[in-house]
């Protein structure tokens, strides 16, 4: 047994006992190494786990305090895999999203305000002029892997990641999301165990709910990425046929994995010989510096990698791209026989939008604006917000994680808001059981400080005041 596993344990049996209350103050780092013999910096880990499960959570100046009481069976970190049952959970976020009245601090779709996304509507326009001016005798469609000049335009941007992909390697897809899903097709089946992060993306969840296969759900915090420990036990203990991962600007973290766990990760992955899906949609939108892509740290060609334009650009160009390696004909021929193909205009109006630069400019853009976007939020979460909670640090992304006190129900959060025209994303869609319902996710992608968007801090820092009123936070 791993040494924080004991403190796990100890700390777990004596809240079980009520030897610890919710409120209680936990022994110090120095008192508890000594009484259990193990060093102060495993007492840390074992107290960071116990705060990610949300049993604990420090105190400024005089500790960690007790938030809650723990089920029999908590103190067991060890993940197991389980069935994923969130059915269509998300539909009603989701469809809030498409409400323009609402205030969209909800779904993840980046801002359209950019003059790039109305340039790449022109780019369509003139394609689809051209098109339908076109002399050609038939119609045909842009069989898969996908238009040639999109793909030669994609690989070229690859390689400015240091990234070894050449334009055969690349298969154009609907969005990132076809791609998860072929790539899950390809390595695995229903009743088959795939590792995910948790909290998850719930469009991840989803696809793996609905393939049939199980999740096993390993903990990632937003220092450092998944538990590179705890899936190395997991990865020793069950069959597990691949992992999706979501390692840069993590949805809903905003999460970075460090690039010596990301190295970690791929030594993980070799000594197992177990696929990796790397979900990259967030990759390019960094405010400081690009995180390694897995595929450009992967030698033994492990990788699957996904992205799209729907974060950078428009979530409704539905235009994804896969570098499946040792994978590409299966990915390419399920490909085939479930869309037929991706729509030849938008992948022709894509090479030409990618082959000017016209895309660069407008990320560093987006980029800028993002992060300015943070800290307006920020400002605005400190001004009309509790204390009583804690907000995820971004480093690229648009997305914002809030953590409020254990038993804080953020489902009633999410419906109050819906009522009043505000959209966000509630915590307990992004786990298989329910963890995270103390969390909610917040879009930042357009906030502005502008009435529209303070007074819906406003409301929604009321509604969490009375939340927590009433679940005696
Ligand atoms: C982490 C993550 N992966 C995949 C997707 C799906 O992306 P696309 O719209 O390109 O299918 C999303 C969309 O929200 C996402 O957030």
């Amino acid at each position: 047994m791993k040494r924080y596993q004991l403190v796990v344990d100890y700390i777990c049996g004596q809240i079980q006992d009520l030897q610890l209350r919710p409120g209680s103050l936990l022994p110090s780092l120095r008192s508890l190494s000594q009484q259990l013999d193990v060093s102060k910096n495993t007492v840390i880990k074992a107290y960071m786990l116990l705060e990610d499960q949300g049993l604990i959570e420090p105190r400024s100046r005089s500790g960690f305090v007790v938030t809650r009481r723990c089920s029999a069976g908590e103190a067991n970190l060890q993940p197991e895999p389980r069935e994923v049952k969130l059915g269509a959970t998300s539909l009603q976020v989701v469809a809030a999203a498409i409400d323009q009245t609402r205030v969209p601090l909800g779904s993840a779709h980046p801002a359209i305000q950019f003059p790039a996304c109305r340039d790449f509507y022109k780019q369509v326009a003139r394609d689809a002029y051209r098109f339908a001016g076109s002399d050609k005798p038939n119609s045909h469609y842009v069989q898969p892997p996908g238009l040639p000049e999109l793909r030669r335009q994609l690989a070229r941007r690859f390689q400015a990641l240091d990234t070894l992909v050449s334009a055969e390697d690349i298969i154009i897809t609907n969005g990132a999301q076809e791609g998860i899903s072929l790539g899950l097709l390809a390595l695995a089946q229903a009743g088959d165990i795939i590792v995910v992060e948790t909290p998850c993306f719930y469009g991840n969840l989803q696809c793996i709910e609905a393939l049939g296969m199980k999740v096993l759900e390993i903990p990632s915090n937003a220092k450092d990425g998944i538990d590179l420990e705890l899936l190395g036990r997991s990865l020793e203990q069950w069959p597990i046929k691949a992992m999706l991962l979501n390692p840069s600007h993590n949805n809903p973290t905003g999460s970075c994995m460090p690039l010596e766990n990301r190295k970690r990760l791929l030594q993980l992955a070799n000594q197992y010989s177990v696929p990796i899906i790397e979900d990259d949609t967030f990759g390019e939108l960094y405010f400081e510096t690009r995180p390694a892509t897995l595929k450009s740290l992967d030698t033994e060609d492990r990788v699957i990698y996904c992205t799209s334009l729907s974060k950078t650009l428009h979530s409704d160009i539905r235009l994804g791209w896969v570098v499946a390696g040792r994978h590409f004909d299966k990915i390419n021929y399920l490909k085939y026989v479930t869309t037929m193909a991706s729509p030849g205009l938008l992948q022709q109006s894509a090479a030409r939008f990618l082959d000017d630069n016209r895309y660069e400019r407008h990320l560093r853009t987006a980029r800028r604006a993002y992060r300015q976007r943070y800290e307006l939020l920020q400002e605005a979460i400190c001004q009309y917000w509790p204390r009583e909670l804690t907000s995820s640090t971004p480093q690229g992304g648009f997305l914002n994680w809030i953590t409020l006190p254990a038993g804080t129900d953020c489902d009633q959060i999410f419906q109050q808001a819906h009522e009043r025209k505000i959209s966000i994303t509630p915590g307990s869609l992004f786990s298989s059981d329910n963890s995270f319902r103390h969390c909610l996710r917040l879009n930042y992608a357009a906030f502005q400080p502008e009435e529209r968007y303070l007074n819906a801090m406003k409301t929604l820092g009321e509604l969490i005041q009375g939340e927590l009123a009433s679940s005696g936070g």
